[in-house]
């Protein structure tokens, strides 16, 4: 089975590392937390009640979703650039830890998984979406790395970036990832811990296409 999941805490540098792992296979990609984006995005855009997790949960079957490359629509209106915006990050990780929200989108994920071949992004690829993964990559890195990374990805945009501020939301995002009780950010009995705190992005993909030789 062609399919390795890439779990890991926010800005640990899965996106990446996904895209590049699934360009050397000629694989898809499922970014998952595009989707729990999407779903901040859809309670924002429809003006829902976000402490409403039945509501939040209700609107899934609504959104016609379309990945293209890296662009990814909603209902036909390309939403790539808002659903990097911080506040739909934050709305996603707190929408994440409703159970409906996380039913609702369980089919759908699941539906990326062709002989093509996968690599599933996520927080619980290997856990729960694709427990039969032959591959399952746990990719962690020092949470002041991932400031680091964040806040020079932002600066090369020309964003205002404050370094505290971005430190100080990456330890709430992991906080409340791992402390939920659906689906929590941990890794698989079964996962490959990788540690990127000190390694390049191509030494990160390397690593994990070496494991993938091995288990194929
Ligand atoms: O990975 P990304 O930052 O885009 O994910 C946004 C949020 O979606 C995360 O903070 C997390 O709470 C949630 N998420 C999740 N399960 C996944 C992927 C993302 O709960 N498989």
């Amino acid at each position: 089975m062609n399919l390795i999941t890439i779990d890991g805490p926010s800005a640990s540098g899965k996106g990446t590392v996904s895209h590049l792992v699934a360009q050397h296979l000629g694989w898809d990609v499922l970014d998952s937390g595009a989707l729990y984006r999407i779903c901040a995005y859809a309670v924002l855009e429809y003006g829902l009640n976000a402490d409403d997790e039945q509501a939040v949960a209700a609107v899934i079957p609504d959104l016609v979703i379309r990945f293209d490359v890296d662009r990814v629509y909603v209902n036909d209106q390309e939403v790539s650039e808002q659903l990097r915006l911080e506040h739909i990050g934050k709305l996603a990780s707190k929408v994440a830890a409703y159970p409906a929200v996380r039913q609702a989108l369980l089919d759908l994920q699941r539906s990326f998984l062709t002989n093509k071949g996968l690599v599933g992004d996520g927080r619980d690829m290997g856990t729960v979406i694709f427990p039969q993964a032959p591959l399952k990559i746990f990719l962690i890195a020092d949470v002041n790395e991932r400031a680091k990374r964040r806040y020079k990805q932002l600066v090369e945009k020309g964003i205002d970036a404050d370094f505290e501020a971005i430190l100080l939301d990456l330890q709430k995002r992991d906080e409340q990832d791992m402390n939920r009780a659906v689906a929590p950010l941990k890794p698989a009995d079964d996962a490959i811990v990788i540690d990127s705190s000190y390694m390049g992005i191509q030494a990160v993909v390397d690593r994990i296409l070496g494991h993938w030789e091995q288990v194929r």
